[in-house]
């Protein structure tokens, strides 16, 4: 990988093993094969319910790919079932996987290239209002990125790797992140490339606006069948210098 020549990564999201769309999968995989993208960042829910059979089936997939991979965390891949793991280790099951894939959180360095894959936490185990699938980016999660990303070269590129948008992206599922608008301002003020996630299954880029400047949100939508308003699909990002392209690829059978 050349600094000065495009980059290209492809963005997959809300795979969710158990449900997931074996045909459109099947293409993501042919396309990774053939085209063989610098990596590979999938952004959270790799299962229906964290049952163990469909970690099992996603490490399997994952681990078939031809290309370096990150993945992240979805509120579909803690313990749905068992609310006593839930509660003492909801990430336990998860970190499982990674450790069978061989995949660490995030991709700090894409050698030789100065790019970077930075993983931040929006899942919770449990939250103070009803509904706890939605978006909550902790002081802590938030703290533990931005070292990430300031331990970092000065200069490199950084791309965030999240799960919930960390607003609202104008999609017609919603992600409603509590400590969303801080995060984002403080990833502008660090000018990250992009924030990348998922979790509302049709695609998305937008620019936000915050106090520090812009950020630029891209969400990929989902290989599910849990289909919302779009074909399932995944984001190819062509990194140029600082510029990232989008091109939504459409999977219709
Ligand atoms: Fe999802
Ligand atoms: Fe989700």
């Amino acid at each position: 990988m050349n600094q000065s020549g495009p980059l290209r990564l492809f963005h997959l999201s809300d795979i969710h093993f158990g449900l997931e769309d074996t045909a459109a999968l099947a293409w993501a995989e042919r396309c990774i094969a053939q085209e063989a993208p610098a990596a590979v960042a999938i952004t959270g829910d790799l299962t229906m319910r964290a049952r163990h059979g469909e970690f099992a089936r996603a490490a399997a997939w994952i681990g078939g790919l031809r290309a370096p991979v990150t993945v992240g965390i979805g509120n579909h891949d803690m313990p749905y079932f068992n609310l006593a793991e839930r509660f003492i280790d909801p990430c336990r099951r998860f970190r499982a996987m990674q450790a069978r894939i061989g995949s660490g959180a995030g991709l700090d360095g894409l050698a030789p290239a100065d790019l970077a894959i930075v993983p931040l936490k929006t899942t919770a185990a449990a939250q103070w209002r009803l509904n706890w699938s939605k978006g909550r980016v902790s002081g802590a999660a938030l703290a533990a990125t931005l070292a990430r990303i300031d331990a970092l070269p000065a200069g490199a590129r950084v791309l965030v790797a999240a799960h919930h948008p960390l607003t609202e992206a104008g999609t017609r599922g919603t992600a409603l992140t509590r400590g969303g608008a801080r995060a984002l301002e403080a990833l502008a003020r660090r000018r990250v490339l992009a924030v990348l996630s998922g979790h509302v299954h049709d695609a998305f880029d937008r620019t936000h606006e915050t106090a520090a400047g812009p950020v630029r949100m891209i969400g990929a939508g989902t290989l599910s069948r849990r289909l919302r308003t779009t074909p399932p699909g995944f984001n190819e990002l062509t990194i140029t210098g600082r510029e990232v392209q989008v091109r939504v690829r459409s999977f219709t059978a």
